[in-house]
């Protein structure tokens, strides 16, 4: 499957650069045509040769490659000769660099000419990895539009356990293979997502929301993205970035959700609403802020619009439409409900009983379930993972 694809693997300084080893065996055996670039840091930790030796190519370190003769590696060049780049294993100064375009060395400028998918695979120790600095810079690599591949949990180098491991190489293999045999399964169409909380104000300063974070809405923009699709994604207030080349129109309350969705949802072939939008608006918003009193506070609340039962009442035969479910009791007889009452043709069922599913979590356990009935359950993976299952099931569908 990898028979000719050119794949440059970066490597950087981390304990987990000598598993690149066997994952540079594992695609040259595939027919790979693999490149090395290491840092400096990196070959602390792996020798050059090794690589070299098992990539069956020259091992690059440095712009120039001899100072007597003047010869250089050409970043460009190598940034357009590559199908894929994979930094791994990424280690948090790398990642800093490549989050705000600095360009110290070889693998960096390599990394800002490439033009192919881009993937990173990091590796550090836990606290590295859950600092919010690291966080915020995977984030920004998220929003360019790269595929950060999760660190695995388990026993790390410093003797300490949790997430911060390299995935495996058999792992990296997979996820490579997959970049590489991505469907363009949505070239020509659009697809409308909604995301996030919504936020319904009390008055100048207050307001009801509800825990969600957007990820969920976020990462299937991406992925329809990545798919060739136009994404047009209506979100509600949410610090999560969407990829560039999505088209974000950020919203607050459900009426201003609406009124955009309204404007778009005509010119969509599929419509995803992953937006957990308030059932209920104060019917008044107070224009000054509402004084603390004694006595207790009433406010009187109105339903909003559902909006996705509107979209399932105004969409063409052609149209493609998907809606969630929360639901904590009754799951499956509630879903199918939701399905039948707002003529949707998939809906993606969350319950909050599974552990790691839900809002404030990276990972989700969905249960999809068509108009015709037919129900697939899936393991519990991350939101990325999630919004894979959901569009393979929607492309399914409407091919
Ligand atoms: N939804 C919407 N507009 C609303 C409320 C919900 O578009 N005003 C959409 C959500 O984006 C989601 C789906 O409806 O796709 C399901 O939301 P959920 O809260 O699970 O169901 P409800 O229909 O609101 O019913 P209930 O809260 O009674 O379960």
């Amino acid at each position: 499957m990898l028979q000719g694809k050119k794949i440059i693997l970066g490597i950087t300084g981390s304990i987990a650069a000598y598993k690149i080893a066997h994952l540079t065996r594992l695609l040259v055996k595939e027919g790979a045509e693999v490149r090395v670039i290491m840092t400096a840091a990196a070959t602390d930790f792996i020798t050059p040769l090794t690589l070299a030796t098992l990539s069956k190519n020259p091992v690059l370190q440095d712009t120039i490659a001899s100072r007597t003769s003047g010869e250089w590696n050409n970043h460009v060049e190598l940034g357009l000769w590559a199908d894929l780049f994979l930094i791994a294993p990424a280690s948090a100064n790398t990642i800093a660099k490549m989050a705000n375009g600095q360009c110290d060395n070889l693998l960096l400028a390599s990394y800002l000419s490439a033009r192919c998918p881009v993937m990173i695979a990091p590796a550090m120790d836990l606290d590295m990895y859950v600092h919010p600095a690291v966080k915020s810079n995977l984030d920004r690599l998220r929003s360019f539009g790269h595929l950060v591949l999760d660190a695995a949990k388990g026993e790390l180098a410093s003797g300490l356990n949790g997430q911060g491991r390299m995935q495996e190489p058999e792992d990296l293999l997979n996820e490579i293979r997959k970049a590489l045999s991505k469907k363009k399964d949505l070239a020509g169409k659009t697809v409308l997502i909604t995301a996030g909380p919504t936020h319904e104000a009390i008055d100048p300063v207050r307001f009801i929301g509800n825990n969600s974070s957007g990820k969920m809405g976020i990462a299937i923009a991406d992925e329809a993205l990545s798919r060739g699709a136009k994404v047009i994604l209506i979100c509600g207030p949410s610090s999560v970035k969407s990829a560039e080349g999505v088209m974000r129109i950020d919203v607050t309350g459900a009426d201003e959700m609406f009124k955009a969705v309204k404007k778009y949802f005509s010119g969509s072939h599929i419509a995803i609403h992953a937006a957990a939008v308030a059932d209920y608006r104060p019917a008044q918003r107070a224009s000054q802020k509402i004084k603390k009193k004694d006595a207790a506070l009433t406010i009187e609340l109105e339903p909003t619009t559902d909006i996705l039962k509107w979209c399932g009442e105004h969409k063409s035969k052609k149209q493609f439409l998907v809606g969630f479910a929360l639901e904590t009791e009754n799951e499956i007889e509630n879903a199918r409900k939701k399905i039948r009452s707002k003529h949707l043709d998939l809906i993606v069922l969350n319950s909050l009983n599974d552990k790691g599913a839900g809002f404030a979590y990276d990972t989700n356990k969905v249960t999809l379930i068509g108009s015709n009935n037919k129900l697939a359950r899936f393991e519990l993976k991350s939101k990325q993972a999630v919004a894979t299952d959901i569009l393979d099931a929607v492309a399914k569908t409407i091919a």
